[in-house]
């Protein structure tokens, strides 16, 4: 299975410099090796799918709403974000599980709505230094999982990706040791196959650059990564890309 490069711009960029990212990464990277998929704000959304038109990179959105339609003010449809063009959506990811309180039961219906509207969900996972330090780590990977999978049926889907983002690396510039992620990925692939029964794409995040990607990637397990401050530069991201 090809190994899958996702973007995550998260509120970095303006609407303008949004729009002249999204151009250039399309000139710039063509027929990749890997699923390419950049997730930018919400707002810049409707103009880059008319960028991408005709190219090879794919959209993600970084957050969606537990449901498709109803009364829920300032939230964005999954549904809606399908009829764009947006194909996945990361889901859970722990600046908005901490910042804005995102929990666990939100989270598994934030998964289910986004899977009856055909995207693919991106679940982010990971553990803080403390939980590591205390030898937590697959307790806490393992809890995250079970209640984002709660109930979850992907016979019928595209499929889901699970990404283990060690909160200690994310935007530090420390990464996991590949070595170490890759044993990692393969607990969390086991888990999630037990839950879903079906085998299912894990990707790492948390300080990937174009110095470390390569060792990332050469992981039989990892089958990708989420790419934050790296994705914003044109040419460390299309390097990445690349490999
Ligand atoms: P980073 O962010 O690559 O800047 O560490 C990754 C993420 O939060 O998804």
């Amino acid at each position: 299975m090809k190994k899958i490069i996702i973007a995550n711009w998260k509120m970095q960029l303006s609407f303008k410099d949004s729009l002249i990212l999204a151009k250039e990464l399309k000139k710039k990277i063509k027929n990749p090796k890997n699923d390419t998929v950049i997730c930018p704000g919400f707002l810049a959304i409707a103009p880059i799918v008319d960028i991408l038109q005709g190219g090879d990179l794919l959209l993600g959105a970084q957050n969606c709403a537990l449901k498709n339609r109803g009364a829920l003010t300032g939230e964005t449809s999954p549904a809606t974000l399908n009829e764009l063009g947006v194909k996945y959506v990361i889901i859970g990811h722990s600046e908005r599980r901490l910042i804005l309180k995102e929990d666990p039961d939100l989270i598994n219906a934030k998964t289910k709505a986004a899977l009856a509207a055909k995207l693919i969900p991106i679940i982010c996972v990971g553990e803080t230094l403390n939980e590591r330090e205390l030898g937590q780590t697959k307790k806490v990977l393992l809890a995250q999982v079970k209640s984002a999978l709660k109930e979850v049926n992907i016979k019928n889907s595209s499929g889901i990706i699970i990404a283990y983002e060690p909160l200690w690396a994310i935007g530090t510039g420390e990464p996991i040791i590949p070595f170490e992620a890759e044993a990692i990925h393969i607990f969390l692939k086991a888990e999630a196959a037990k839950i879903l029964g079906k085998k299912i794409r894990v990707v790492y995040g948390g300080s990937v650059n174009g110095s470390n990607a390569a060792q990332f990637l050469q992981e039989k397990n990892i089958d990708g990564l989420l790419i934050g401050s790296a994705s914003l530069n044109v040419q460390e991201f299309a390097s990445i890309v690349k490999l």
